[in-house]
């Protein structure tokens, strides 16, 4: 598929089919997110990937009104928690090239950590409609957050960002969620060339 066709299809789906997905494609879209930018190379992230029907069903306790707003997002073959490792950052920009050996949080006004496992994520989302499919990106309740991490064991230091749906689309899927009811916001309104609002 052409790369401007990839971006002009990224929505994000909310009706999908109990399809599965072959082995090396989401072999695929996991190994895509290793290909996103990282500040100072640091990689501070982790992908945790259920694919078994038993790890996916586990995983629906700490965000039921999911599949109880969008049945079919039950089914989906896979689901993937991006984890981002906020140490990882602190540790590499205090090696000697970088030398913010204070490790101090204040230095990062963006979290680099956030940012990157987020395009990583990204990557995925576009991954995922190269290949055919639809995918969803949604939030975890910070109530929730500790339940996913010691249900599948994830080490203390990453952070998860929410989970990613993979899955075939369901053919009548519809626009759903927040982009139903709000229109996607103009150039002219959100790009601002060499000043902003275009005057000096
Ligand atoms: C950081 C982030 C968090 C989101 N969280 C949710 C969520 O919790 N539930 C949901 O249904 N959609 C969620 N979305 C999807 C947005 O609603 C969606 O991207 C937006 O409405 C634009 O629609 P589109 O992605 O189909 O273009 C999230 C998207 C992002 C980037």
């Amino acid at each position: 598929m052409e790369f401007s066709e990839v971006i002009r299809r990224r929505r994000m789906v909310r009706h999908f089919t109990d399809q599965p997905l072959a082995g090396e494609v989401v072999e695929k879209i996991l190994a895509s997110a290793l290909r996103a930018p990282s500040a100072g190379f640091s990689q501070g992230w982790a992908f945790l990937a259920l694919t078994s029907a038993q790890d996916r069903a586990r995983f629906w306790q700490f965000t039921p009104d999911v599949p109880e707003a969008w049945p079919t997002t039950r089914d989906v073959p896979l689901i993937v928690i991006p984890l981002a490792n906020k140490q990882a950052y602190l540790d590499r920009y205090a090696e000697d090239d970088k030398g913010w050996e204070d490790r101090a949080e204040a230095r990062w006004p963006a979290p680099y950590w956030f940012i990157d496992t987020g395009m990583a994520t990204l990557m995925m989302l576009l991954s995922a409609v190269d290949e055919g499919l639809g995918a969803l990106f949604f939030g975890i309740t910070p109530e929730n957050l500790d339940g996913v991490k010691q249900e599948y064991g994830i080490p203390a230091e990453y952070a998860p960002l929410g989970a990613i749906l993979i899955g075939y689309r369901a053919e009548d899927a519809p626009v759903l969620g927040s982009a139903a009811t709000r229109a996607r916001r103009g150039a002219d309104e959100v790009i601002h060339h060499g000043h902003w609002g275009g005057k000096k």
